[in-house]
Order: C-alpha cells, then sequence, then structure tokens
C-alpha cells in the first residue's frame, strides 16, 4: 500500500485493498465462466443465475480459502513431528462472540481477564483465539517468549499489519520498524545511552523540584493531587529537554482539581502556549494509535473520512521542525568526534545533537525522536504511579524505603549515579512494582516462516507456528503465574528479588521476568529509565514520609466496580483500575494525599 494511492483516507485504502482487489475476483471468474460457455458452448447461463452465483461465489470463495489453509497448515504440521495449539472455540461462526467478550474485556474487566479463564479452560498457557477465521497464537510461556525475543529473534517481525497501524505517527522510527531500517535507526540511537550522563541528572532535578514545588502547594491548600498526572508532566518535561534540549514545561500549566471541588480546568487551546499545545496535540495521536491497534486490522474502517492523525500531527511537526532546523544549522559548525565507527556523545548534548551527526533528513530525525518520546515517557510516569499506589498499600515497605533513602543519601543532598546504584532495596521496590505492572502488559509478534515450539509438556509433540501468524504475548499475565514466581505470586513484596526466592525463582529462569523485553530489542532506555525513577522517588520521599489514597477525589466510574471484591487474585483488592492501551495507566489518574516528613 506504498505508491500514490497513499494519499487517501486510511479507510478508503482499506476497502479498495481489500474488497476490491481480492474479493471481487470471486465474482469476475463467474463472469468470465459465464461468457465462456456463451461464446464457445452458445450455452445460455440466465441472468439470474449467474446473479446469484456471483453473490454465492464470494463467500463460497472465502470459506475455500479459510478450509485450504486449515488444510495445509495441518499437512504441515504433521511433516514437521507437530501439533496445532489448542484452539479456543466459542459459540458463534469466527468466534465473533470470544472476540465480543475479548473487547468488551479490555473495556469493562480487569487486565487479561478474559485470556486468564481461556487458557484455565484449555489448560494451556499457550493457545489459538482464531479470531475471524484468523490464527493468534496467545502465549505466557517464558520459553516460547524467550524463544521470539531472543533465540530465533529473525523469525518473529513487528510486522505490516502493527506498522501500518502506527506509522502516520511513528514513521520508520526505531520502535516501529523491521530489518535494515530498524538497525539503521538502533544503531544510530543506541550511543547516547550507553553512558549514564550527569548533564541528565541536572535534568531530573530541575524538573523533580518543580514538581514537589507543585505538589507542596496543592497540598497545602488542601486538596488531594492527580500524582499520574504530575509524574507523567515531570516525565514530558524531562524527556523533552533531553531530546531536544528545550522542555515544554508542562508543569508550568494548572494542575487538576479533585473531582468534589467542581473546579474545571479551562477548556479549548486559545491560550495554550505552543507548546502546550504540542504536548496535547501528541497525546492525542497516541491514543488514535492506541485505539488503531485496540480495534485491530479493520481500523481503517473507522478513519473512512481522513487519517484522523493528520491533525494533531501538524500541530506536533509544526513545533518540533523549526528545532530540527535549528539543530541542523548547529551540525555545520560544530566538530564530530569518531570512536570506534560511532560518533563520541559529549556530557550535556541532546538526543537531537547526536542524531544530526548521523543524518540531515529532517523525516528520519522527526520520527526518531518521537519514537524516543513514545517509548521513554509514558512508560517511566506508569512505574512512578504504579510504585507510589503500592507504596500507600504497604506502609512498611514505605518505611523500610526511606530508611535506606536517608540512610544513603540523607534528608536533602542530590542523589548520585553512585547512590542510585547501591541502593538494593529501592531496585527491588522497582522491580517489584515492574513484575506486578509492567508498562507494556501486552506486545505482539508476527511469524515470518512456519516453525516449531517444543511443548513445555515433554510427553507431548511441539506445537506448530504457520508463517505470518500473529503472536501476542504477555509479560502481565507470565508475571503473576504462581507455577513461575512462587503461591504468593499476587503480593507485592520487594523482598522476593532480594531473599531466597531470588536464588529459586529468578536466577534459574530470568526469562520469567521480562518489564523491559529482552533479545536484540531490548528497551534501549533500561539504565536511563532506572535512574529517572530512583532519582524522583529518592526526592519525592525525602520531602514526604507518608503516602495515603484519596478515592474520594477520582471521578466516579474511576474506580474499581465493587463487584470486583469477590473476585479471586488482585483483581479483589485492586484500589485502581489498571487499563492498558499501548502502555498501562490508572483510569481517571491516581489521587494521593501525603505528608511532609516532620523536621
Ligand atoms: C520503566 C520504563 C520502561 C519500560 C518498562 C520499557 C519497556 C520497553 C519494552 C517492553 C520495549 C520493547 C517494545 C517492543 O519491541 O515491542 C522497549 C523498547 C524501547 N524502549 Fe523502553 N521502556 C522503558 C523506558 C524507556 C526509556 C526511558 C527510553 C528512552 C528514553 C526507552 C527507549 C526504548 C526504545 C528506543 C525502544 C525500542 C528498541 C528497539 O525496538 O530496538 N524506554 N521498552
Ligand atoms: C462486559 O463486561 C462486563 C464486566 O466484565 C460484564 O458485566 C458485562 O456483562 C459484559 N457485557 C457483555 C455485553 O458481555
Ligand atoms: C524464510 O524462508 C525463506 C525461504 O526458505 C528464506 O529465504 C528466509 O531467509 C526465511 N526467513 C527467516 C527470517 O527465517
Ligand atoms: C532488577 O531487575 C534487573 C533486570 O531488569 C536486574 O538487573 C537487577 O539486578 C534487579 N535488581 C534487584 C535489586 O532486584
Amino acid at each position: 500500500m506504498k505508491h500514490w494511492l497513499s494519499s487517501l483516507p486510511p479507510g478508503v485504502l482499506f476497502l479498495v485493498d481489500n474488497v476490491f482487489s481480492v474479493s471481487f475476483l470471486a465474482p469476475a471468474s463467474v463472469l468470465a465462466a459465464t461468457n465462456i460457455f456463451y461464446t464457445r458452448f452458445s450455452l445460455h447461463i440466465p441472468n439470474w443465475l449467474s446473479a446469484l452465483s456471483c453473490l454465492v461465489s464470494l463467500p463460497l470463495v472465502f470459506a475455500g480459502r479459510i478450509i485450504w489453509k486449515s488444510f495445509a497448515d495441518e499437512r504441515e504440521a504433521a511433516r514437521m513431528g507437530a501439533r496445532m495449539a489448542p484452539v479456543m472455540n466459542g459459540k458463534l461462526p469466527g468466534n465473533l462472540d470470544i472476540l465480543m467478550k475479548f473487547l468488551n474485556g479490555s473495556n469493562n474487566d480487569y487486565p487479561g481477564e478474559a485470556l486468564l479463564e481461556w487458557m484455565e479452560h484449555l489448560n494451556s498457557n499457550t493457545f489459538n483465539l482464531r479470531l475471524l477465521w484468523e490464527d493468534f497464537i496467545v502465549t505466557t510461556e517464558p520459553e516460547y517468549i524467550k524463544t521470539i525475543l531472543s533465540t530465533d529473534f529473525h523469525n518473529y517481525v513487528k510486522g505490516e499489519r502493527f506498522q501500518y497501524a502506527m506509522e502516520s505517527v511513528l514513521g520508520s522510527g526505531v520502535f516501529n520498524a523491521d530489518g535494515d531500517m530498524w538497525k539503521f535507526h538502533r544503531s544510530m540511537t543506541r550511543p547516547f545511552f550507553t553512558h549514564d550522563r550527569i548533564s541528565h541528572f541536572d535534568i531530573f532535578d530541575r524538573h523533580a523540584e518543580d514538581a514537589i514545588a507543585r505538589m507542596k502547594d496543592r497540598f497545602e491548600s488542601g486538596y488531594a493531587v492527580d500524582i499520574q498526572d504530575l509524574i507523567s508532566r515531570f516525565t514530558l518535561d524531562s524527556t523533552t529537554e533531553f531530546l531536544f534540549g528545550k522542555d515544554v514545561r508542562s508543569l508550568a500549566s494548572p494542575l487538576p482539581f479533585p473531582y468534589t471541588t467542581g473546579t474545571k480546568l479551562p477548556s479549548g487551546d486559545i491560550h495554550l502556549s505552543q507548546a502546550e499545545q504540542f504536548s496535547r496535540a501528541f497525546a492525542q495521536s497516541q491514543q488514535i494509535i492506541a485505539d488503531r491497534s485496540r480495534t485491530g486490522e479493520v481500523w481503517p474502517l473507522l478513519e473512512i473520512f481522513g487519517d484522523q492523525t493528520k491533525k494533531p500531527m501538524e500541530v506536533v511537526n509544526g513545533y518540533i521542525e523549526p528545532i530540527l532546523r535549528e539543530a541542523l544549522e548547529k551540525r555545520k559548525t560544530s566538530e564530530k568526534v569518531i570512536e570506534g565507527d560511532k560518533y563520541e556523545v559529549g556530557e550535556g548534548e541532546t538526543l537531537l545533537d547526536h542524531l544530526v551527526k548521523y543524518t540531515s533528513d529532517p523525516v528520519v530525525l522527526k520520527d526518531e525522536i518521537l519514537n524516543i518520546m513514545i517509548a521513554g515517557k509514558d512508560t517511566t510516569a506508569v512505574t512512578m504511579t504504579c510504585a507510589i499506589y503500592l507504596l500507600a498499600m504497604h506502609p512498611s515497605v514505605l518505611s523500610k524505603l526511606r530508611s535506606e533513602i536517608l540512610e544513603r543519601v540523607g534528608p536533602h543532598r542530590r542523589p548520585t549515579y553512585d547512590d542510585i546504584k547501591e541502593m538494593k532495596y529501592l531496585r527491588a521496590v522497582l522491580n517489584e512494582t515492574l513484575r506486578l505492572f509492567p508498562p507494556v502488559p501486552f506486545n505482539v509478534r508476527d511469524s515470518v516462516n512456519a516453525t516449531t515450539w517444543p511443548s513445555c509438556d515433554p510427553t507431548q509433540k511441539p506445537i506448530y507456528i504457520p508463517a505470518g501468524t500473529t503472536i501476542p504475548y504477555s509479560v502481565f499475565l507470565m508475571h503473576r503465574r504462581t507455577d513461575l514466581w512462587g503461591p504468593d505470586a499476587d503480593e507485592f513484596d520487594p523482598e522476593r528479588f532480594i531473599d531466597t526466592r531470588l536464588k529459586k525463582y529468578l536466577v534459574p529462569n530470568p526469562f520469567i521476568f521480562l518489564p523491559f523485553n529482552a533479545g536484540p530489542r531490548i528497551c534501549l532506555g533500561q539504565q536511563f529509565a532506572y535512574n529517572e525513577m530512583s532519582f524522583m522517588l529518592i526526592r519525592l520521599f525525602q520531602t514526604f514520609s507518608s503516602v495515603t489514597l484519596s478515592p474520594s477525589s477520582h471521578v466516579p466510574g474511576t474506580l474499581p466496580p465493587p463487584e470486583w471484591s469477590s473476585a479471586r487474585g488482585r483483581k479483589g483488592i485492586e484500589k485502581f483500575w489498571p487499563k492498558s492501551h499501548l502502555t498501562m495507566y490508572s483510569l481517571g489518574g491516581l489521587w494521593v494525599n501525603m505528608e511532609e516528613k516532620e523536621v
């Protein structure tokens, strides 16, 4: 779909591609056959009959293709000495009921509940959802996820469907590319993240101070704070500053008030600064591509009248382009130091300063900047938000964490890189948060060639994976499996990353913990993320000694429904509503009160 047609709305393209090109072949051949019968054999087929045949030929061809593929898959599986993955069979044709339940679940239920139910029903952590006659082989098996991400990396790609849905925002940046394009982007960006830089700590410190001042203000006037909103502003300002040296100052805009005060922030964007318009528009585009990925392959049908990301992306581009031009101007005058085949990154350099050494193509630069923004902003924000939530639920963990902070850093000093490296308990708190709430809870790859996965049960044959199969996998569900993590897997307990449980579960089987993925596409920002999150949490709990949730500040309908309380597992105890679009977030924010330490 990458030719002149690409200027048409996505919905029109979708119809052209699917309805016209494929399905019209069937009725067209019926008509051709009618014609041949007539001209060759003088056999006249009545018009009503050929019209009827045209109509019937559509579903027949469709069904024929499905049956043929199943047949071919089974034959190929047998040839490879494998079996088909267990299929979840619903009541309606095409598993329409399963599809509806799946979609309804992602809107109304605790994450992953429907998948869990089906896995239990089939007694298998790997199974085929088979939606609308198409294979979706879902897995939570560490061994298979390791195969996909690492040992057989080349046979699993993000794939065209994923890329097409993301393209109008992410272009061909590192997050959204496969093959050589991905390699090019990754090798260009990677050197920037290979060392910890003091300049990053300067950035964290300035924005952390800003954020904490805003919180104190609000608490002093007697209101709770939406910590998810506040932390997201902290990561947005930090991210934009290290990306292009200019933060968007989202922390300067008014904070929202609790629902109960009835105070609304001014809406409309007449008075918004350019930076505010940029961050809003970017959040909007992100939401649109998240919705697309949830709608599935037919998302273009919802965009018949045009690409919904077009307008917000014009605002985004309008903000970024002058910044790019400036960086490209600067590039002409600055000297570049080569280290091996890579350019050395100077202290204080922004990512953009670094990237312009490799390319002067403004589209490549813009794509890469926006990819890193998507990859780095919400992931760290949601981890900190969930950490604060879990600390509010577990005051004894908070008090132990504060002891470590006060012992190592003291009540005022700015934490250094070495402090953070030495703080084992803080790291365990972050890891335990990432285990229960991995920011990328569900992910997906497409298989390239047909392959097999060895069965976890040695008495069974390997599982056959057809070529071109969509493979959703969930680290969220894997991280909570009691057979992998022990009977207390649903509990928040940072000690499991320190005590005997570490050697019992994680050390022998490192692939049971994958918040950052693994293999050649492992997160580039992992160390940066630990630094940023550690820094902010240290600063927060140097200032505040306690945190409590404020459910009464939430907009009604954004807290877990009462009927969840009888459910098993974390669904039964959760005090916020975890949702996921591309990344995880808390529905309606996370409203908290915090008390300053007694002096
Ligand atoms: C707690 C914070 C974070 C988590 C849990 C996280 C998680 C992940 C995951 C799961 C992926 C793999 C996505 C996929 O291939 O499907 C990924 C990729 C990536 N992350 Fe992170 N991330 C975090 C923070 C960051 C930060 C702060 C940055 C940069 C500033 C960053 C940059 C990237 C990049 C560039 C990729 C793409 C790598 C590639 O495809 O080669 N991440 N991250
Ligand atoms: C959707 O999910 C909710 C919560 O699980 C459930 O109560 C409701 O009955 C479901 N609706 C449909 C139409 O399945
Ligand atoms: C898939 O199979 C084709 C044909 O055998 C081969 O050329 C290609 O390298 C394979 N691709 C991968 C990723 O294994
Ligand atoms: C936390 O997890 C990372 C892997 O993502 C690991 O390298 C580190 O040792 C863990 N630290 C602690 C204290 O659990």
